[in-house]
């Protein structure tokens, strides 16, 4: 599969952050249990990892399981973490071969002790490489970062080692668990569903949003790169007038 020909190679995000939704209404459409529908989604994933590797992206991360995530059924949390284990181990030596570096955001201690092992071996086994970087965020969600930050940056102040006058945008961003990372320009929804889901929420402040109504394990690298075209049809404006820019 060939990137489209009217791709704007000059204007590709730097960075694009999907929330990966209805994989259980696709598994229910097909008639099975709802972890069929996690595992297709599987398939998606690589198809777009690569997919956005070809197409010069920079940063892809995808919401792989949100804190509230926790409160589903016992049974699908734990397959959903024993996936997580078997595709981040399976995947390692594809993340290499094409160059791509691992990296992981969210509460990751309170993954089960397998896969943060899974994850840990993952990330160092990738971390030379210097194409594209593939972030899953796992256990997270944007209030608990932002508290997070809030929280050791409170810690910095009491100690001294921040002066309280030097807290800006730049410095409370170093904070967050993204702080290596640039704000994504392009966030991509499936499933028809239109929300954030405490997803990025600091970083998201001047996103393009693009909502599909394609269930997750369907969409494929030639649906990122349809995201892709629409982004850079829109005029990003950052407050400024059209005359501005
Ligand atoms: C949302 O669909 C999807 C998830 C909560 C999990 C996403 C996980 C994967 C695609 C598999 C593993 C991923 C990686 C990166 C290895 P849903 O269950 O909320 O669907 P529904 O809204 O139709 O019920």
């Amino acid at each position: 599969m060939a990137i489209p020909t009217h791709f704007n190679s000059e204007n590709i995000p730097r960075h694009i952050a999907i929330i990966m939704d209805g994989n259980g209404r696709w598994a229910k459409l097909n008639g099975k249990a709802r972890i069929f529908g996690h595992r297709s989604g599987v398939k998606s994933v690589r198809s777009v990892t690569e997919g956005a590797a070809e197409a010069g992206v920079e940063f892809l991360t995808l919401y792989a399981f949100s804190t509230e995530n926790w409160n589903r059924p016992k049974a699908e949390v734990m397959a959903l973490m024993q996936l997580l284990v078997t595709t981040i181990a399976g995947e390692t030596k594809t993340l290499n071969k094409n160059n791509i570096q691992l990296n992981a955001i969210g509460n990751l201690a309170s993954l089960p002790k397998n896969c943060q092992a899974e994850l840990k071996k993952a990330v160092e086994k990738t971390s030379k490489n210097t194409g594209m970087t593939l972030v899953l965020a796992l256990s997270y969600s944007s209030r608990w970062e932002i508290l997070n930050a809030v929280k050791s940056l409170l810690i910095d102040v009491k100690s001294g080692k921040l002066d309280e006058t030097a807290v800006n945008e730049p410095l409370f961003n170093s904070y967050l668990c993204t702080s290596s990372i640039p704000d994504p320009e392009l966030i991509i929804r499936t499933s028809g569903e239109h929300r954030i889901s405490n997803f990025l929420l600091w970083q998201a402040a001047y996103s393009e949003f693009y909502f599909t109504d394609m269930l997750w394990p369907d969409f494929r690298k030639e649906h990122l790169w349809d995201a892709i075209c629409d982004f850079q049809n829109r005029e990003r404006r950052f407050g400024k007038t059209s005359e501005q820019l």
